[in-house]
């Protein structure tokens, strides 16, 4: 078995704790955090620097062993575990965050550092680092690269590309390219960072990365507001949009996800009529932007109640309404998640009908609906499925292209949707996407199986 000699080969550079093959310890790295996706894997191999990774891929690239970049394993579509005994490379001794740039605004850190890490380090410099979610504490800052992670504040600040000021990566072969001078204008051909970052480990393996940080607003205000139907949610967000310029994040949630939150965690109902529809509203600025908020709600078609928060932790309290609703959900058994972007014209249509086309699918099955209202981004998650049965994926991302939308907003399309990619990306573009990956990656050793579709012609 090549596996053996390229193994050997590794614990040779990495020294023994690098490669570690203990049946238990690599078990918890082959399932995904949804228990959805899982497989074999030769061996958990955990470099410890950039050259130590650069030792891998170069071993691996020789003797043609394929390898998975895994961060903090919080990935929702099957991007980040193995399938056939491929070798898990986890990035989490990559850890620390320079010194803040504080004249430039950024910062370089190491890929496995969790994002909480750098968040915390922003904020010690009196800044923020503006991508956040729920899984902050174990997620990767190199997994959410390679994912292009959105989370709660793309509406303000962007997604992960947009912070991204530069790249250090390994390339398959070995090779480092590095790039972390973090210069605003830099124009000098390809855009290799904004290129790996969204490429869910099929093109390098992120060590650095040169990030932008954000003023750190003290001053915040989160609402619950309650609506009549989705259609009136959406309308809000354009109000707001328009008249709160602090806005930083807009959530959904509804009745039947947040009394599940509720029942799991033992909490009382956020807003008590109840209301059939949820939006959760924040806004953060130098001054209290609290009235803007509020006479923006107040002058809102379709609201049936509101509450405020007036401390922060009245405002955590708030946002665990939405932030618990991945984890109710996963305690009905591993659930199918499609993260999927609808455009704002037809995000209540989708809403409407997308549970009957799933029950017509299965009748059992239960969708539940939640997301980033103000992208037009609705997670849908089915449970009471068979993790392999796929019917209701497909009529769920066939209904989503149909309507203009994107079948995956912010989690990538790793293993769950790959066979869907050419409902929203043409022959041309696919064929584009195969040229990049032959180029950066001839052998095919990058997480195979992942993102670009097999050719079936
Ligand atoms: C979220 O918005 O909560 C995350 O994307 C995770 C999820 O979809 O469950
Ligand atoms: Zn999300």
């Amino acid at each position: 078995v090549p596996h053996d000699r390229v193994l050997r080969a590794i614990a040779a550079e990495l020294g023994a704790a690098g490669v570690v093959t203990d049946r238990d310890r690599v078990a918890s790295h082959t399932t995904d955090w949804t228990g959805r996706f899982t497989g074999e894997a030769a061996a958990l191999v955990r470099p410890s620097s950039t050259e130590e990774v650069a030792a891998v891929l170069a071993r691996c690239h020789e003797a043609g062993v394929a390898v998975v970049p895994q961060g903090g394993n919080t990935g929702l579509v099957g991007g980040g575990v193995p399938r056939h005994g491929e070798i898990v490379l986890h990035l989490g001794r990559l850890r620390g965050v320079e010194p803040v740039d504080e004249g430039a605004l950024q910062v370089t850190v190491s890929a496995g550092e969790p994002l909480a890490g750098l968040q915390a380090a922003a904020a010690d410099a009196g800044l923020a680092y503006a991508v956040d979610l729920a899984a902050r504490d174990t997620a990767t800052v190199g997994g959410t690269i390679a994912t292009n992670a959105g989370g709660l504040h793309v509406l303000r600040w962007g997604g992960t590309r947009q912070q991204l000021m530069g790249i250090e990566a390994v390339l398959a072969d070995g090779r480092v390219v590095s790039h972390l001078g973090g210069l605003v204008k830099d124009n000098t051909g390809y855009d290799l960072a904004g290129l790996l970052c969204g490429s869910e480990g099929t093109l390098a393996v992120v060590t650095r990365a040169r990030l932008r940080l954000v003023p750190r607003h003290e001053a915040r205000v989160v609402a619950m507001v309650g609506f009549v139907d989705v259609a009136a949610a959406v309308g809000a967000v354009a109000r707001w949009r328009r008249r709160v310029a602090s806005l930083t994040a807009v959530e959904v949630v509804l009745a039947a996800g947040v009394d599940l939150v509720c029942e799991v965690g033992g909490l009382p109902p956020p807003l008590a009529s109840r209301p059939p529809v949820l939006v959760l509203v924040e806004a953060a600025d130098r001054d209290d932007p609290t009235a803007a908020v509020a006479s923006a709600v107040e002058a809102t078609d379709g609201v049936l109640d509101v509450a405020v928060a007036t401390n922060e932790r009245e405002a955590a309290a708030l946002w665990r309404y939405r932030e618990d609703h991945t984890l109710a959900i996963n305690t009905l058994g591993p659930p199918h998640k499609l993260d999927v972007t609808l455009p704002m014209a037809a995000l209540a249509r989708f809403a409407a009908e997308v549970p009957d086309a799933v029950t017509a699918v299965e009748p059992g099955a239960r969708t539940w609906l939640f997301g980033h209202l103000g992208d037009g981004n609705l997670h849908v998650n089915v449970t009471d499925l068979a993790p392999d049965d796929d019917r209701v994926d497909d009529v769920v991302l066939r209904l989503v292209a149909s309507l203009g939308g994107s079948i995956s907003a912010e989690h990538g399309i790793g293993r769950a949707k790959r066979r869907w990619l050419d409902l929203v990306r043409s022959p041309a573009e696919i064929d584009a996407m195969r040229a990049i990956k032959h180029a950066l990656d001839p052998r095919g050793i990058l997480n195979p199986g992942v993102l670009v579709p097999e050719r079936t012609a």
